[in-house]
């Protein structure tokens, strides 16, 4: 299905709204309070949104998640009109939220309906870079190789570069690698999405996420990796008999399949996402008396346009959204 309508800038004002509503929980220490404002203002947006949008990547499985759980259908389309497949993490990093360190976003991908691999929610080892990437590195290759790799098709020196990981000890190893192969690293508590694609946006002071993180997430980032023309590859990670047994479930035979980006999101995708805190992909929300100021990237695959939106919300002009609720 081909989608005419440019749904980018709808998308932003979607994970526009999730942010200003969960910024208002930054460093609260609440992250369930935090995530649930998020992910009522996506609904909110989303369902006025003149779609037939599915939930695919949600906040759980129906009998878990009260909103935007897996299945639900959204959006006041026309019959037969506008149908797509949703992915959304309202409130990605909600311990960085509640801490109110860097990094969190509210985020949402689209794609026509079939077009986003129906991950469950388990680990999925990820392997990220911008379109320098393509041809260079690979999952079968070490994390040292990797960092030599993308040297040699970036043209620089392994110091040159900066490699993002989440702090896991499960990655101690990678990081040694890294370390020797002279590359420069950034260590995140959480909050792989916005680093991933942080990774993959030319000139943003991070150039390869690698390492292991959620397989939901791993799908947002697979759409926006496929806006930007960047790198990515996938393979989820199976810590039991019961996560394969919800693996093949959701129809996956092959458990050591690696996953390009074009296999997790197909089509033409769409991808927003939204500065909940400051971080290296966008700033956080910036409140003042009757209003708020939002980061937010937006980007759509077919013409791999990738815009930087700062926005300025004035609470009193927006039904909905006054000083009082905000
Ligand atoms: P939240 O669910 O609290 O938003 O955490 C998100 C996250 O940090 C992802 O960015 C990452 O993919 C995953 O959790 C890592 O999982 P774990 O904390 O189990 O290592």
């Amino acid at each position: 299905m081909s989608m005419d309508r440019n749904l980018a800038l709808e998308l932003a004002r979607v994970t526009e709204a999730a942010a200003l509503d969960s910024g208002r929980w930054v460093g609260k220490g609440d992250k369930i309070s935090a995530d649930a404002a998020a992910t009522e203002a996506m609904r909110r947006t989303l369902g006025a949104m003149e779609i037939n949008g599915l939930v695919v990547i949600g906040e759980g499985e129906m009998d878990e998640a009260p909103m935007l759980y897996i299945g639900e259908k959204l959006g006041r389309g026309k019959p037969g009109e506008c149908e797509v497949d949703i992915a959304v993490d309202p409130l990605e990093g909600t311990t960085i939220c509640s801490k109110g360190t860097n990094g969190a976003i509210a985020t949402i991908a689209m794609a026509p309906r079939g077009g986003f691999l129906h991950a469950p929610d388990m680990y999925m080892e990820k392997l990220v870079t911008g379109p320098a990437g393509i041809g260079a590195v690979d999952m079968q290759k070490s994390a040292g190789e990797n960092v030599l790799a993308l040297a040699k098709a970036k043209n620089c020196n392994p110091q040159d570069l900066t490699i993002v990981l989440l702090d896991r000890p499960r990655h101690d190893k990678a990081i040694a690698e890294i370390r020797k192969a002279g590359a420069r690293i950034h260590l995140i508590p959480d909050g792989d999405v916005a680093a991933a694609v942080a990774a993959a946006v030319e000139d943003n002071g991070v150039d390869m996420m690698i390492g292991i993180g959620g397989a939901p997430e791993g799908v947002l980032t697979a759409a926006a990796i496929r806006c930007l023309g960047g790198f990515m590859q996938g393979r989820l990670v199976f810590m039991s008999e019961e996560e394969r047994t919800r693996a093949s479930d959701m129809g996956i035979t092959d458990f050591d399949k690696v996953y390009q980006s074009e296999e997790m999101a197909q089509g033409e995708v769409f991808f927003a996402a939204t500065g909940v805190t400051n971080g290296d992909l966008v700033r956080g929300v910036r409140y003042f008396s009757n209003g708020a100021k939002t980061h937010t990237v937006v980007m759509r695959s077919k013409s791999r346009t990738v815009r930087f939106l700062e926005t300025i919300h004035y609470f009193d002009h927006k039904p909905g959204f006054t000083a009082e609720n905000q």
